[in-house]
Formats: structure tokens, sequence, C-alpha cells
């Protein structure tokens, strides 16, 4: 008997798809843990986009990471496509999103990937500037502001100064203006006189969009193609032979902005957070760090303890709680027969509180990871499969460089008070406060 043959059977979950979502909106974690008390792993949520089985078993994530991708759609693409563009690689599939991603895999791997890294600590030294002569800062608007820079100088390049700060900032507007809920519900999709949360979006890619355009007209009547990720989709083809459209273009980018840059700047301030709170773990990797020259960048990058803190910082607070993918066919998951047309969902924010994977999931102990290799089943910050990010080892790069970047030269002191927690930003999970800090100067 084919899966297709065998009766449905769905997993218990909560009522209500207004108040599961605004609860899932709200607080995932907390959301996620109560239900599964309630009903069992994998629990079924009637969010408003459409029904979803979530779960954070490893033995189910398998089915889903390992299963053949042509029976997976991305989820919800009538919302999300709209706001980042069809030609996105988040709203791809089957053959054209195989292709798209062979294309793109070189660019944010290996050699390139590295060639970044002497750019990436100038950037941070030079971001760190005001903050050393600041009373305090957010260390929020200090990764921002680097991994924002990172990301526009990796795809758009740094010949010219005034552009590259016309499109940090058109970048920034338009992740500024996804408001979480246009991502939740195709309804909230409506203009009301240039005011409403949609308008401002709109607006925001509109200027961006113009922006790459301009860009691109200007490479082209220069002759001055450059060498940044803009350049190399402009001038890439296909294995047919064919080349990407400039609205295709334009989707990419945006992805590559929107994807690649709040992501990694909520991860770094996580980890300054639990760093500044873990006084013994902050000193362990200081003496790690100070064994490598100050100038060799790539060694730094590869210290292990720095890059188990990277690791243990994207197990406690996985930025994107959990990944969605729409079944085209029936899927046994477990003990369900669940049918096309339902969507399920491999949780990292559950999957990374396991207890018996991770002893002790509460404590920041980067050690774990030193001492065992978890399965992509078990870990999973970037999801995984054939959807598994694209810049897992960009932003996993980045962040050891720029971590141990300021933590090999500099000290700091956290002034926050009261604990800082998990709180929804739009698809992302973020501290509650922008993490408070003081520059002491100099590290010893
Ligand atoms: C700490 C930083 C980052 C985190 C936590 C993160 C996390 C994720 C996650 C969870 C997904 C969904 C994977 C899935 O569905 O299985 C994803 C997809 C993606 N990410 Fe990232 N990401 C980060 C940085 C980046 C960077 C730096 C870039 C690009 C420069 C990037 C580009 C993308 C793209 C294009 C996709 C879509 C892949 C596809 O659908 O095939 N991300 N990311």
């Amino acid at each position: 008997m084919s899966t297709n043959d065998l009766a449905v059977s769905l997993p218990k979950g909560p009522r209500g798809k207004w108040g599961s979502t605004l609860k899932l909106i709200k607080n995932p974690r907390q959301a996620f843990e109560g239900w599964i008390a309630q009903y069992g792993d994998p629990f079924l949520v009637n969010a408003l986009n459409g029904p979803v089985i979530v779960t954070g078993r490893p033995d189910l994530i398998k089915l889903v990471f390992g299963g053949d991708p042509d029976h997976f759609s991305p989820f919800a693409t009538q919302t999300i496509g709209p706001i980042l563009g069809f030609g996105s690689m988040l709203m791809l599939e089957g053959a054209e999103h195989k292709r798209e991603r062979r294309l793109m895999m070189p660019m944010f791997h290996g050699d390139r990937m590295k060639a970044y890294a002497t750019t990436m600590q100038q950037i941070a030294l030079e971001q760190i500037k005001a903050c050393q002569s600041a009373d305090s800062f957010l260390t929020l608007d200090l990764m921002t502001n680097v991994s924002m820079e990172v990301i526009v100088k990796a795809i758009f390049g740094g010949r010219d100064r005034e552009r590259g700060i016309h499109m940090f900032k058109a970048g920034r507007e338009v992740v500024k203006r996804a408001s979480p809920l246009l991502f939740f519900s195709k309804r909230t999709h409506f203009s009301f006189f240039g005011f409403s949360p949609w308008d401002r979006y709109s607006k925001a890619k509109a200027d961006l969009s113009a922006a790459i355009n301009s860009e691109l007209d200007d490479r082209q009547s220069t002759g001055n193609p450059g060498e940044d990720i803009l350049s190399l989709l402009a001038s890439a083809t296909y294995e047919d032979g064919s080349s990407i459209t400039r609205q295709h273009i334009q989707d990419e980018l945006q992805t590559f902005l929107f994807a690649g840059h709040e992501t990694s700047a909520l991860a770094m301030t996580w980890a300054m957070y639990h760093l500044h709170t873990h006084p013994e773990t902050l000193a362990r990797l200081r003496q790690d760090l100070q064994a490598v020259p100050d100038d060799d960048v790539e060694q730094l990058a590869q210290v292990p303890y720095l890059k188990a803190v990277v690791q243990e910082t994207l197990r406690m607070n996985p930025i994107i709680t959990e990944v969605l993918r729409l079944l085209k066919r029936p899927l046994t998951l477990g003990d369900y027969h669940v049918p096309a047309g339902y969507a399920v969902a491999p949780a990292a924010v559950i999957a990374h509180y396991n207890k018996d994977t991770y002893p002790e999931p509460e404590r920041f102990r980067p050690e774990r990871f030193l001492e065992r290799s978890f399965s992509p089943f078990e870990y999973m910050p970037f999801g995984g499969g054939s959807r598994r990010c694209i810049g897992a080892a960009f932003a996993s790069f980045e962040m050891a460089v720029i971590l141990g970047t300021i933590l090999k030269r500099f000290q700091f002191q956290l002034l926050e008070t009261e604990p800082v927690v998990p709180v929804r930003r739009n698809v992302t999970l973020g501290p509650s406060t922008g993490v408070r800090m003081k520059c002491l100067g100099n590290a010893a």
C-alpha cells in the first residue's frame, strides 16, 4: 500500500486560527512547549496561513529534511511572495530552485567567502569606534550596522561610498518596514492612503528596486562590472545558457539583504549577551583568541572555542524558530498520515531544547559542541535539506570574524539589569532589548 492510499490521520492541537497564530507570533517557544505538553509532539496548529504540523523530534525532522525535495513546496507563497518577490529563492521550487542554488552556492562559500574576511574585520573595527567614545551603546545597533555593511559590501562591492550608503539605507528601510503581520496573513496586504504597513513596505521596496536598477544601469554604461554578488548575478548564466532577468536579480538581492543581515546581527547580539553573563566562558574565549596574531583573520575565525560559542548561541537562540514545508503529496510522519496541502514544520526552538540531546538545555555551554557533534536533525539553526540556508557558512564565518575581532581587542561591560529574553521581530526572534553595553577600552 502506498502512502497515498493510507487513511488520513492527524495529530491533535489547539483550536482557532487567530488565537493560535497570535500566540505563536508572541512567544513561539512558550506556545510550542505548551502545545507539546497538552497534545504531544507532533501537534497541529491551524495558523492563518494554513494548517501546520509542528515537530521537534529528530526522527520526524529526518523524514522532512531527508525526504524527496519534490514532495515539498515553500509555505505561504501567496503571503510571502508579494513581500520578497516571486523570483526569490525562498519562493522557488523543483528544478528551478535547484538550478538557482547551484548558480549561487559558490558566491557564499570557499575562497569567495574568505575573501570577505578582512573587509568584515575592517567594518567591525570602524563601526566600534563610535561605541568606544560613547557612555553606552546598544549591541543590536552596532551589530546591525556591521552586518548590514558586510552584506551590502558583499552584494554591491565597495566601489562608490555614496551609493553604498544609499543602498544601506534603502535595504535597512525595507527590513524595518517588514511588519510581522505582513508575513502571517495576506489580508494585511492592503493600501490605506500610503499609511498602512503594506503601503510603507511597498514604498521601501520600490526605493530599493530603483537603487538596484540604477546601479545595474551604471555598471552597464561604464562597462565596469565589479566582482561582487550583483556582478556575479548579472553576468551569470544557467546551465542552458539563459541569464537572469532584472526583476529576478532584484528579488534575489532583496532576499539576501533580508535573510542575510538581521539574522546575523541578532545572533551576534545574543552571543555578546551570553558571553557577558558568563564571565568564565568569556575568559576562556579571550585566552584562546589571544593566541592568534591580530592580522590573521582566517585563523581567528577557525578558533574552535569561538566556533563553539557561535554554535551554542544559535542553539539557544535560533533566529528562525521553525522552517515550513508544504506537502505536495501525503506524508507518513511517525504514527500520522498527513495529506497534501498541510505543512510540516521542523522547529529548532523545540529540537534545540531537547534534554536527551542537550543536557541542561537552559545553560549556555559552548563546550557541548567540542565534546560531541550533533546530527542535522538535532541541530538546525539554518534549517535543513534542500532548502538549508545558502548563507550558513558565510554567516557562521562572519559571526566568528566579527565577534573574534572585537572580543580580542576590547573589553565590555553589560549594562542590562533585567534578564534579556527572546521576542518576536518579524519572521525572526531576537532579544527583548538592544542589549546595552559599555566599551571599557582595549583588552589587556
Ligand atoms: C545567523 C544568520 C542566519 C540564520 C540564522 C539563517 C537562517 C536561515 C534559515 C532557518 C533558513 C530556512 C532554511 C530552510 O527552510 O530549511 C534560511 C534560508 C535562507 N537564507 Fe539564511 N540565515 C542566516 C544568514 C544568511 C545569510 C548571511 C544569507 C545570505 C547572504 C542567507 C540567505 C538565505 C537564503 C537565500 C535562504 C533561502 C534558501 C532556500 O530556500 O533555498 N542567510 N536561512
